[in-house]
């Protein structure tokens, strides 16, 4: 993947410490298959991410910017072709979460509403929509959108989210066929991830618990680590990958093809 280029959504590393996130995972791990990296997020941690890239022998540029905003996701791109050279991959991965957002359709405002999908799928769409005249000046290449398995089933309570998941699903599929063969989109869907962010007050001890009681719930009985999704970010963005256009692929351990019925 020598002198190709990727830019991710959400990259930055965990907004506390630096902890994980599934963008800065995607992104160190792009780096380490050679792509020159180009972050955008408006979390000042995308800077943790490019230096651990930096520090593995990578090339990255932070930009600081709102995927709401079509001149900050501009920003972002023209830094891909003015700094970096071109555009071969787009990963998107920027998604906001509330606890207005944490209601069902009676309880949510409008208000969460349309901010929601206007960042959880607006912000791919404008992405995407910014992205590929560029990658399609610079040879072509692949489009890589983080999903959920929310995409297929509903999470209590989460109904934006689950909407917001199922439409990239779908954004997923108008791409993979409006821009075939020049390029790939595909959609990864994991299930429970361990993220910095979703910690928040939690004791040590109340996050082990809370974990471990969302593993249950799992087949593997764990939780996903955040490289177990950038390995797949890895595989759809390189060539081995090839034929593969369209698909959203669920990560999961297991849990949605599991029926937990007791007899
Ligand atoms: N963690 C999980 O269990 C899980 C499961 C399934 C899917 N996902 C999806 O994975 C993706 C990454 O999430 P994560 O779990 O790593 O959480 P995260 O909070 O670590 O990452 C989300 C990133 O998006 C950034 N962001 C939010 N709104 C933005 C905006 N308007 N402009 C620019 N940046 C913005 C945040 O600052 C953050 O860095 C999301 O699309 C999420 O829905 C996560």
């Amino acid at each position: 993947m020598k002198n190709k280029v990727a830019l991710v959504t959400g990259g930055a590393l965990g907004f506390k410490d630096g902890g994980p996130s599934i963008g800065g995972a995607s992104a160190i791990r792009l780096a380490k298959d050679g792509f020159k990296v180009v972050i955008i997020d408006f979390c000042p941690t995308g800077s943790k991410t490019v230096e651990t890239i930096k520090k593995n022998g990578g090339e990255a540029i932070f930009v600081v910017g709102d995927v709401g905003k079509t001149e900050d996701v501009k920003k972002a791109i023209r830094a891909a072709e003015t700094k970096l050279g071109g555009l071969n991959c787009l990963v998107n991965c920027a998604a906001r979460y509330t606890s207005g957002m944490a209601k069902n359709v009676v309880e949510i405002s409008e208000d969460e509403w349309t901010k929601t999908l206007d960042i959880n799928l607006g912000g791919y769409f404008r992405t995407a929509k910014y992205a590929i005249p560029l990658i399609l000046r610079s040879g072509g290449g692949t489009i890589i959108n983080i999903s959920s398995i929310d995409g297929f089933v509903a999470l209590p309570n989460f109904s934006v989210y689950c909407v917001s998941k199922a439409a990239i699903n779908g954004l997923t599929r108008s791409l993979a066929v409006d821009f075939a063969p020049k390029i790939r989109t595909n959609t990864i869907c994991p299930g429970f991830v361990r993220i910095a962010n979703s910690q928040n007050n939690r004791t040590p001890q109340q996050l082990e618990e809370w974990y471990e009681s969302i593993a249950r719930q799992y087949p593997l009985k764990r939780a996903c680590e955040v490289e177990e999704i950038a390995t797949v970010v890895s595989f759809l963005a390189g060539d081995e990958s090839s034929y593969i256009n369209g698909a959203s692929i669920v990560v999961d351990g297991g849990k949605l093809i599991a029926d937990d019925h007791k007899f």
